[in-house]
């Protein structure tokens, strides 16, 4: 049987592949869900969005420090562990509940596989980091997206038998719904949008965020390139970004703020965006899938493949960079190879841990 971790929006959407590849091929598995995301817009709604089958266990831990929240899923993921006896854990990416996931499975010896390894930024001030290289050391199988990952790995001593390229999960989950998106999602035109007619922003990064001077720089970045541009700039904002402009007390004058977005309208507007300005792991994937140029919001990126094809570049939070980095990035064309793979990733994934166990 095999144990699907997930708690966070980008883990909801990237296992979603997973969890329809078990369900295609009969495979035995059960979803725990350990509530670190929680408010309606950062996980109910990827369920509905998705299709997805309500998890078996909600852990229900919320937000709290790095300790507590770890603390919290462990204790609870051991649990269900002791009761359900899987034969596998799987979870997926970076986040508090990879790190738990992953350690509270491998001391009660249960085989680890953990989806996305070997992506390292090599900051260890990152969480994310912390929580990658952790997770990849103590799994059994590792699922990373690309060759260049798979020589993270190979280069921290991991063994090469327990590393298989599959490519990445998302390529999956844009394939599967991104005519879905296309076809019922109304938003561009509830916002006024028009096609390739606005700028894409998402920031949620702890080291941008909580951080006023590198917020502050976002954000006048995001004006400077209103002023050049005069085209909209939407911005769906993550909750603790919310928090933090409040804190910070800082203005959001001329750009269009909504709530966090279900998947199919996000997928809609990024599809549909002229450039995409974020510091999310997940929108520098999807960009490059969806061929819309992407400027990163930060100094370093664990997907540097993105860099390498042309559809990336890295900005920092300083704002006469990024706008030079936009007007460099709308100039390139727009054409280039994905690098994460052929949209099979969930398949793969379940086959390979089938053949091994
Ligand atoms: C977490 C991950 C990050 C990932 C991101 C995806 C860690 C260390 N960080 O960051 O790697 O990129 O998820 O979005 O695991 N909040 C709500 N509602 C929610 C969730 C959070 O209001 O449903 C607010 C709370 O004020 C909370 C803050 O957001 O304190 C941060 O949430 P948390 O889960 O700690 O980290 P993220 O920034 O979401
Ligand atoms: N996303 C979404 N609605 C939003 C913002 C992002 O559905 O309002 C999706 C996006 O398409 C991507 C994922 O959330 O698949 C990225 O999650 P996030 O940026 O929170 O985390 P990261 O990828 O940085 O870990």
């Amino acid at each position: 049987m095999i144990a699907i971790i997930l708690g966070t929006r980008p883990e909801i959407i990237k296992m979603s592949p997973i969890i329809r590849a078990c369900e295609a091929l009969g495979e035995d598995y059960f979803t725990l869900h350990t509530g670190q995301h929680y408010s309606y817009e950062m996980d109910r709604t990827f369920f509905e969005d998705l299709e997805l089958p309500q998890p078996e266990y909600n852990l229900d831990v919320g937000s709290g420090t790095h300790a507590e929240q770890t603390g919290k899923i462990m204790t609870g993921i051991e649990k269900v562990l002791l009761e359900k006896k899987p034969g596998v854990v799987l979870v997926q990416g970076d986040t508090n509940t990879v790190l738990a996931g992953a350690l509270a499975a491998s001391k009660l010896h249960i085989k680890v596989g953990h989806v996305e390894a070997g992506l390292r930024s090599f900051d260890r001030r990152m969480p994310e980091e912390i929580n990658r290289i952790v997770a990849d050391h103590i799994s059994d199988m590792l699922f990373p997206p690309t060759e260049t990952a798979k020589k993270n790995l190979i280069g921290e001593g991991i063994l090469e038998e327990k590393i298989f390229v599959t490519g990445n999960t998302v390529v999956d989950a844009v394939e599967q719904n991104l005519a879905i998106a296309q076809r019922k999602g109304d938003l561009l035109q509830q916002l006024g949008l028009t096609a390739k007619g606005f700028f894409l922003v998402t920031a949620h990064r702890a080291e941008n965020v909580d951080n006023k001077q590198r917020l502050e720089g976002i954000l006048q970045g995001l004006e400077a390139i209103r002023n050049e541009f005069s085209l909209p700039i939407v911005f769906p904002m993550h909750p603790r970004t919310a928090k933090m402009v409040q804190a910070f007390g800082l203005s959001l004058d001329g750009i269009c703020i909504t709530k966090p977005l279900g998947y199919l309208d996000f997928l809609q507007l990024e599809a549909n965006a002229r450039l995409v300005l974020t510091d999310s792991g997940g929108l520098q994937e999807e960009s490059c899938i969806l061929g819309v140029p992407c400027v990163t919001l930060r100094d370093n990126t664990e997907r540097p493949e993105t860099v390498e094809v042309g559809a990336n570049v890295l900005a920092g939070a300083t704002s006469d960079v990024i706008l030079n980095c936009v007007r460099e990035k709308l100039e390139q064309h727009r054409v280039w190879t994905n690098p994460f793979g052929d949209g099979r990733a969930g398949k793969r994934i379940i086959k390979e841990i089938f053949k091994c166990f």
